[in-house]
């Protein structure tokens, strides 16, 4: 009876060190995860949710411009999205004014994103993709777009046009 009842003490002994010995080590496993989970986790996420919201992109001397014209400026660069960096291409409308006043437009039309082009013979903007226009001042006069060409931020640095454009 005393040696059934030693038996019983022991295995219940054997029972709470291996119960002790299994909570230390998922306590264990659980703070091990935590450190070193948290960390990796932001590496691997971080990425894919850190989307850029604009860049200043040169155009090289303002002096090279010239007066009384709408010019086109085009521009490639690479654009990291997540995990992949891409080239990002297009271009701007460049008007100088007399008085050397300067405003660029983005070439992208107000209405589903088509890149539109000057008509200098007409001196307007127009929208291949639904026959959206818009006057050299970007106001829209005809076709589906409700708003004007965006005007986009400038600025010149050492000569140079740099332009925000939004990635
Ligand atoms: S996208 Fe320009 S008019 Fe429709």
């Amino acid at each position: 009876m005393t040696q059934n009842r030693d038996s019983i003490k022991a295995n219940n002994n054997k029972l709470y060190s291996s119960r002790r010995t299994f909570i230390k080590t998922a306590a264990l496993t659980g703070v091990a995860a935590l450190v070193t989970g948290v960390p990796l986790a932001s590496y691997v996420i971080a990425p894919s949710l850190n989307k850029g919201t604009g860049k200043w992109i040169d155009f090289g001397p303002v002096e090279d411009l010239n007066p009384g014209s709408m010019e086109m400026l085009s521009y490639e660069f690479m654009v990291k999205d997540g995990w992949l960096v891409l080239p990002q291409r297009g271009f701007v409308w460049a008007k100088t004014e007399a008085g050397g006043n300067l405003r660029i437009f983005s070439s992208t039309c107000t209405h589903l994103a088509c890149n539109v082009i000057w008509r200098e013979e007409e001196e307007v903007f127009v929208c291949p993709c639904h026959s959206g226009r818009f006057n050299g001042d970007g106001r829209n006069i005809a076709g589906p777009p409700t708003r004007p060409l965006t005007v986009l931020q400038h600025k010149v640095e050492e000569g140079n046009l740099m332009v925000f454009l939004t990635v």
